[in-house]
């Protein structure tokens, strides 16, 4: 029986650790360590009885890499299920590899803090080399490659729904509908509405830096950075209805376009209403999204993150939330000398997610994948020694586990295409 280390225990968390008991075939032992154990243990305390998954809760900081390798090493998981932030990543493969277990995560490095002279460097350089000026980027976790390699062990990057499932999707595409893809728009809209003028479905500091960035997408294996919210479209979502979305940068075109070279240009955008568009650029233009600390009446603070204090904590917008996302992507391309054209979805009801495991569809549709990413590496099916995103292994078992456990997807063969 597998055994399974979470680290996190927030909202995404949540959901991939209700999905784990759920799955009690597959998954034997879970130890869920996170920062504040109080939220591990009361977890903890509601599944059980309703689970054979036997739960152990432990407190950690992932920061702090001994720690973390004398905790899997006590526990010796058979992976490690990184669900704490993008900050923890390289500490926890550093500390997987350690103690010699597979790691997984949903989202890319990016650094705490983005003054950091050594980090700022490095990001400077690869500004300039790439063309694209995001915090986050998979050369500090694709640096693991031979280290990972040497060491017979698999880390999984980027399973939740986007990335995650929208490029499992595209290997899908690929290998039973196209011999070649021409173009993927990665469309992810969310119309649920939680009654709050302003509040973000994860966690606050990590989705504002997402969305205040500037957008960009790949045209011919070569970025093209615009100035953020400066594309917008209309796209009428099967499930929600017609929605303004923007062009964004976004991870998994990274990883698309290193893995799928021959695509000629790859977006992505996001549904966002006048209200949050609103609220954001205010509190952009007052320094409130800056990450560098200011001085405040003798003590440090850095603004984005007293903002998350102020802000509704995503967790609790569960009851609140009415609604629906539709997450997918849209490929055109060749078969058999045709043009062809599908779009590949899935439509999630906030209020179904919150009456089966508590929480709205932001965190549900993440914490799924988490959880089916962690079943592919455990189960053997999706283990291969190094690196790799989940547009690198066989889609079919991971897009059965999508139906089984929650995520049902749908195939139009004749979708309305994005200009
Ligand atoms: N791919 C996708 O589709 C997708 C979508 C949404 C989110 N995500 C990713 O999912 C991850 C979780 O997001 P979320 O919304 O669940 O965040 P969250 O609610 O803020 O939860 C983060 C959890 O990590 C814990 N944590 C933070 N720093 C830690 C440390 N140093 N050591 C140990 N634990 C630590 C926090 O502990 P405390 O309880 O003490 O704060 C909290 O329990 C993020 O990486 C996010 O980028 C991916």
């Amino acid at each position: 029986m597998t055994r399974l280390m979470i680290i996190g225990c927030g909202g995404v968390a949540s959901v991939a650790i209700h999905k784990v008991c759920q799955n009690d075939e597959a998954f034997g032992e879970l130890m869920i360590a996170s920062r504040t154990v109080s939220k591990c243990d009361k977890l903890k305390k509601e599944l059980e009885g309703k689970t054979k998954v036997k739960i152990t809760t432990a407190a950690v900081n992932a920061d702090n890499v001994e720690e973390l390798t004398a905790l899997i090493r006590s526990y010796q998981p058979d992976a490690v299920l990184n669900l704490a932030l993008p900050y923890q990543d390289l500490s926890i493969m550093d500390a997987c590899l350690a103690a010699g277990v597979d790691y997984i995560d949903t989202a890319n490095y990016e650094p705490e803090d983005t003054d950091d002279p050594e980090w700022r460097k490095i990001y400077e350089k690869r500004c300039k080399e790439a063309g694209f000026s995001a915090y986050f980027d998979y050369s500090w976790q694709w640096a693991y490659q031979d280290r990972f390699k040497k060491a017979g062990l698999t880390a999984l990057l980027g399973t939740g729904f986007d990335p995650g499932v929208t490029s499992v999707f595209a290997a899908y595409a690929k290998k039973h509908y196209f011999d070649t893809i021409d173009t993927i728009d990665i469309l992810d809209c969310n119309g649920g509405d939680h009654g709050y003028a302003f509040a973000t479905n994860f966690n606050p500091e990590i989705n504002l830096r997402e969305v205040s960035a500037p957008g960009s997408y790949m045209e011919n294996g070569k970025w093209v950075e615009v100035p953020a919210m400066s594309i917008k479209r209309e796209y009428n979502f099967d499930g929600v209805g017609p929605k303004d979305m923007y062009l964004l940068h976004h991870e998994e075109i990274e990883a698309l376009g290193k893995h799928m070279p021959e695509v000629k240009r790859i977006r992505f955008f996001m549904t966002f209403g006048q209200s949050y568009l609103d609220h954001m650029r205010c509190l952009e233009d007052v320094g409130m999204l800056s990450t560098t600390p200011i001085h405040y009446e003798g003590k440090e603070i850095v603004p984005i993150q007293f903002l998350k204090a102020l802000l509704p904590d995503p967790a609790t917008l569960g009851p609140r939330t009415k609604g629906k996302t539709n997450i997918g992507c849209i490929f055109t391309g060749k078969k058999d000398g045709k043009e062809r054209k599908i779009y590949i979805y899935n439509v999630c009801d906030h209020e179904e997610c919150y009456k089966e495991v508590g929480s709205q569809a932001i965190s549900y549709t993440t914490g799924v994948p988490a959880m089916i990413g962690a079943l592919m590496v455990t189960s053997g099916l999706w283990k291969k020694p190094g690196v790799y995103t989940t547009d690198e292994f066989d889609p079919d078992p991971y897009m059965e586990a999508l139906n089984r456990w929650g995520l049902p997807w749908k195939v139009d063969e004749n979708p309305t295409l994005v200009d």
